[in-house]
């Protein structure tokens, strides 16, 4: 028997290819899960910084295959927002890929997530009201619908969401559940630069006055956490997050505390999360963070 070739000896871990097309992704993870591979999933709209690097580490460490996906999906932007100058750095992400255990990095063209003549959208209402889902109307249809096309693509044993997004997470998890996806939705903590600042692929955009300024949002967050923990209402926590933004010249959308996993008023005895949105030059940064259930604090 001839001697198999030599391991190549520049990358310690073989090349991953794009893969454009659905049915064949599909058919390859299936597959692997017939073969009893437990597989992880991480969609994303590429421009990859160690946020979602962190969701691809996690995914690695807890499966045997993961399925990264990169596309910028067109219908969660509306009308005037960045979906023409969303960083598109293919090449650089799938280097960062490259050196993680990532089998499949699914990169699909528009016209085969929404085929032409495409008239179907899902609409989760309850946790998608409010908040982004005013501020952006029509984006949690959009995410709802193209995640729901990924996970069709891409029929994994679990997919990996980050917190930073908070309210997108509880959006995926109620349509999970409303159609009765087979699939686990896991939730991964918010990855921050030194000063705070939410990782975040829109973070390139800020000019470096607006960089410095962009604290505020983690800012006002850490403050409403000491406020909460103090006693202090839900109302007078979101004045003073909107003070610490506005403060640094951040043009508030929204800051505000409610219960975790409705959206709906806070109380004392659940989790609740302090939301903020606001733009800076014409950059719209979001962030949250959670506040733990404060019964028996001293008020
Ligand atoms: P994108 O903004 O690329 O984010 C992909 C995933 O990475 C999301 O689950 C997001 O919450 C997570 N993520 C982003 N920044 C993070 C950070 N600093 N720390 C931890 N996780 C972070 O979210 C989307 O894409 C899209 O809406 C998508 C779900 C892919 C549907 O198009």
């Amino acid at each position: 028997m001839a001697a198999p070739p030599p391991a190549p000896v520049t990358s310690a871990m073989p090349t991953v290819q794009p893969v454009a097309d659905p049915v064949r992704v599909r058919a390859e993870v299936l597959a692997a899960r017939a073969a009893g591979r437990r597989v992880g999933f991480v969609p994303t709209m590429g421009a990859l910084h160690a946020g979602h690097l962190a969701l691809v580490d996690r995914a690695a460490a807890e499966c045997d295959e993961v399925a990264v996906s990169i596309f910028v999906n067109p219908t969660q932007f509306g009308p005037g927002e960045d979906y023409e100058r969303y960083p598109r750095p293919l090449a650089a992400d799938l280097a960062a890929l490259r050196s993680r255990r990532v089998r499949w990095v699914f990169v699909p063209a528009v016209e085969a997530i929404y085929p032409p003549g495409n008239a179907t959208r899902i609409v989760v209402e309850g946790p998608a009201r409010g908040y982004e889902g005013d501020v952006r109307p029509g984006h949690f249809s959009g995410v709802a619908t193209v995640v729901h096309r990924l996970l069709q693509a891409v029929p994994s044993d679990v997919a990996y969401f980050g917190a930073k997004d908070w309210q997108q997470t509880l959006v995926v998890k109620r349509m999970v559940e409303d159609l009765g996806l087979p699939i686990e939705i896991l939730v991964c903590p918010t990855v921050r630069e030194g000063d705070g600042l939410a990782m975040s692929s829109r973070n390139a955009y800020l000019a470096p006055a607006d960089r410095r300024r962009a604290v505020a949002l983690s800012e006002s967050l850490t403050t409403a956490a000491a406020r909460w923990s103090a006693g202090r209402s839900a109302t007078e926590i979101a004045a003073t997050m909107r003070e610490v933004m506005e403060s640094r010249g951040v043009v508030v959308d929204y800051a505000a505390v409610v219960d975790a996993e409705s959206l709906e008023d806070a109380v004392d005895d659940r989790p609740a999360v302090a939301l903020v949105a606001g733009r800076l030059g014409v950059t719209r940064l979001i962030d949250n963070r959670l506040l733990p259930p404060r019964v028996g604090s001293a008020r």
